[in-house]
């Protein structure tokens, strides 16, 4: 009996013993777990940048939006709403945002919205000051501009003559363009619109002539508010056309005419856009022209119709990006 109790006072020592040791094992692997797991979070971005001044859910933008590069970057520099700013801008690419935050610096005057606009269009940089070649392998959304332009010997490959009914003298245009245009005569005549192209296709020399005849009459500001120059025509492209009525071809009056008001709003569903619009002489480097429409598929031409924004807005957006 007396040999039992003491066995089992042992055992109880032992077990009791045991579960002490227990404890202190499981709360120093708890602790060393949770102090790890720390010295862990504390090597993330979200701490880092948290420590750095920005909030919770800035910092999930800024992990959702950028790599590591740009979030060293950006803890090496004091915190920056301007980067947070430009992530909300409608047009924001994210690959120019070095440029945005470059001339941002140089600008400061300028609100965000003009600096993307801007940098996104080229037109931080003057007219013809800074020019790529067009990438035509982007088809009838290719870009021409004061910034784009084409190669000397550029003709399109698959330019048709179109039909005396619909153009005044011979007028050349891609295919695609023309079949595009004839629909939408066919509709303008059945609102009792008679359109007429009177300029297309102009070949690299065509276009030197017209621009140079503006220069000798009335200087190079003049032209090149009123004519490309030479390469950076869109009429070289084969899929512009300058498009009158039967009794108006007056580049003074045309905008006051049924035909012009019926082209503004119905263009688009043809696949042309209104090239140079008003209020735009800044982005797109050209005076007004109503009758300057440039064929680039019923789906660019909705959506450049419906935001109301440039072909050099929509390029960079959504077909250069
Ligand atoms: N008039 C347009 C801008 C051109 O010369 O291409
Ligand atoms: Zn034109």
């Amino acid at each position: 009996m007396v040999v039992l109790t003491k066995k089992k006072r042992k055992l109880k020592k032992g077990v009791y013993k045991f579960l002490v040791l227990l404890i202190i094992v499981g709360l120093l692997g708890y602790s060393g777990i949770k102090l790890y797991k720390d010295y862990k979070y504390k090597q993330t971005y979200e701490y880092k940048l948290l420590q750095h001044g920005y909030k919770l859910e800035e910092v999930k933008i800024l992990e959702k939006n950028f790599d590591n590069k740009r979030l060293d970057w950006l803890l090496s520099v004091p915190k920056n709403k301007t980067v947070l700013n430009l992530l909300k801008e409608k047009y924001y690419i994210a690959n120019k945002l070095d440029d945005y935050l470059a001339y941002e610096k140089e600008n400061a005057n300028l609100s965000l919205t003009e600096i993307v606009l801007k940098v996104n269009t080229l037109t931080n940089y003057d007219f013809y000051e800074h020019t790529i070649e067009s990438d035509i392998s982007k088809g009838i959304l290719l870009n021409c501009n004061k910034y784009y332009r084409l190669p000397e010997d550029y003709v399109p490959e698959d330019l048709v003559t179109i039909n005396t009914n619909y153009a005044f003298g011979t007028r050349q245009a891609t295919k695609e363009t023309v079949d595009a245009y004839i629909n939408m005569w066919n509709a303008a005549k059945e609102n009792g619109i008679h359109l007429m192209v009177n300029s297309a296709y102009r070949s690299y020399s065509d276009q030197e002539a017209v621009y140079n005849s503006y220069k000798a009459k009335n200087g190079e500001a003049y032209a090149d508010k009123y004519a490309a120059r030479p390469g950076h025509s869109e009429h070289q492209t084969g899929l512009s056309l300058d498009i009158f009525s039967i009794d108006n071809t007056s580049t003074k009056t045309f905008e006051n005419s049924a035909a012009y008001a019926w082209l503004k709003d119905n263009a688009h569903k043809y696949g042309f856009i209104l090239r140079y619009s008003k209020d735009k002489e800044n982005i797109t480097g050209y005076s007004f022209e109503a009758w300057h429409y440039r064929y680039v598929g019923v789906e660019a031409a909705t959506k450049v119709y419906e935001d109301d924004i440039t072909y050099d807005e929509y390029y960079a957006y959504y077909i250069e990006k």
